[in-house]
This record gives structure tokens, sequence and C-alpha cells, in this order.
């Protein structure tokens, strides 16, 4: 059954996702800024956990910095990877708390799209198993679509995380009815998944202009956030914009009015 709150929700968990730290390091090699210290900060204004993506071409976060990731972090860390060899190894060495399964191409900005897993529902499904035997709490990106959001019911994974960003987007460039229907289709998806017995996260493109529609969803229990917050870091100070961000999620699970962008 989908949730209908009549009543205040649960507190919504916010990971940072601090990739971004470290393209600015690495837009002129050395150490600053490091990646660590920007998730020692998150965790002091309130995110409950620190997002890195290990891509293959290491174009941002680094081998060393999940090692100091691992070492040094209170909160969990959500280690987004590629389903290569490579990266379940890497995995499998540092069990990290969680891993998000997400799709990876050499060429593009940032993930494209959810991962096309009832294409590859077989081998994703042995992909994964050594990772929830070592503890790690699997989740798979996936696009809004039901056949994507079934085949990871059958394949055990716990958690999905919903991919928010043709809503954002669209927001951002002003189609406001792709937008509408972009939130009407998460907010069915979102209910969907989690009849099946899924956790529910979202992620991708999110600002302080979208997190509210996404926020008040009740089935979604996780947002990872990270170009948004690490851009208006410079503006306004990363501890400031995390606690902007935690304001406004909290807002919005106490405001149980309908959805919509208001
Ligand atoms: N979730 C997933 C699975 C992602 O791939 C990304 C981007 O790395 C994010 C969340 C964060 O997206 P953004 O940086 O646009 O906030």
């Amino acid at each position: 059954m989908a949730l209908h709150p009549s009543q205040p929700l649960g507190r919504l968990r916010l990971g940072l996702n601090i990739d971004h730290v470290a393209t600015v390091r690495n837009a002129r090699g050395g150490s600053y800024p490091d990646p660590l210290r920007a998730a020692l900060l998150a965790e002091a204004a309130g995110a409950d956990g620190i997002t890195a993506h290990l891509r293959e071409d290491r174009r941002h976060i680094t081998d060393s910095d999940i090692d100091a990731l691992m070492k040094n972090l209170s909160s969990p860390l959500n280690f987004e990877m590629a389903a290569t060899d490579e990266m379940q190894q890497i995995a499998l060495r540092h069990t990290p708390h969680a891993v998000c399964i997400v799709p990876e191409k050499r060429q593009e900005l940032t993930t494209e799209g959810g991962l096309d897993l009832a294409r590859d529902e077989n081998r994703i499904a042995q992909f994964i198993a050594p990772l929830r035997e070592a503890g790690c709490r699997v989740s798979i990106f996936l696009a809004t679509d039901k056949r994507q959001i079934e085949s990871a019911a059958r394949i055990g994974a716990p958690v999905v995380e919903l991919h928010v960003g043709p809503f954002c987007d669209a927001h951002s460039e002003g189609r406001f009815e792709t937008r509408d229907e972009e939130l009407i289709k998460l907010k069915d998806m979102a209910a969907y998944a989690h009849d099946l017995g899924l956790e529910v996260h979202a992620g991708h493109g999110i600002t302080y202009d979208t997190v509210k529609p996404i926020a008040k969803l009740p089935e979604i229990m996780e947002l990872n956030i990270g170009h948004f917050l690490i851009g208006e870091a410079i503006f306004s100070g990363l501890d400031s914009a995390i606690r902007r961000m935690r304001n406004l999620m909290d807002e919005a699970r106490r405001d149980v009015s309908g959805i919509g962008v208001a």
C-alpha cells in the first residue's frame, strides 16, 4: 500500500556527494581542496552520509580519496560505482556501508540515465550477490520506469535510487508541463517501488528549488545531492548550504499538503 501521510513524516536522510570537491582539486593537481575535509564539514553540518563516485577514468574521486574516507568518516559512505570487476574488487576490499550501482559512459559529463537493469538483470544479480554477502547495502540507480523497478525487486536489491534529473532539469529549464509530468511519474514510481518492498532514495540535479516536492514524497528515505551544494558552497559556504538544504527537506516533511512545485 502506498503511504498516505496524515501526520508529519519521518526524517529524510541527506547524503552529500563530494565528487566535485575533487573536480576542483584535480583542475590544478595537488591536494587542495580536500574532499575528506568537505566530508567532515558536511557531517558536522548535518549530512547523514557521504557519497563518492569512483569513476573508471578517476576524473574526480581517486582511490586514495576512498581510502581516506573509509578511514576517517564516522557517517556512512555510499560508494557509487559502475558494475565492473575492478569496482567490485575495490568495494569488497573496503566494504563501505552502501554501494550504489550506476551506469557509466566515458564520454558523459555526469551519470546520464538510470541503469538498464531490465536488460542486464542476470549479470547484475550475480554482480551484487558478493557485495550483499559482504554486508554492503546495495542500491541501484534507476529511471522512474516500472520495468526497471520490477527488475530490482526480482534480483532482491534492497534499495533503488530514483533518477530525479528529468524532473529537476525540466524545472530549471522552464519546461513546466514536463516537470509536472515527471513529478507525477516520480510519485507513482516511488509508491510502486515501496509496495514491492524496496527502500526508495532519490538523486541527481536536486537544488533548493526542486528539493521540496521530492522530499514530500513519503516513500523516499534518502536524497543524494552533490553538484548544486558544492556550487552553492562557493557563494555561501558548504556548512550554510547544507544547513539550508536540510531545513528545506525538514520543512517539506513537516508540510503534508499535496505534491507540486510551489
Ligand atoms: N545520485 C547518483 C546515483 C548520481 O550518479 C549522482 C551524480 O553523481 C548524484 C546522486 C548527485 O547528483 P548531483 O551532483 O546532480 O546532485
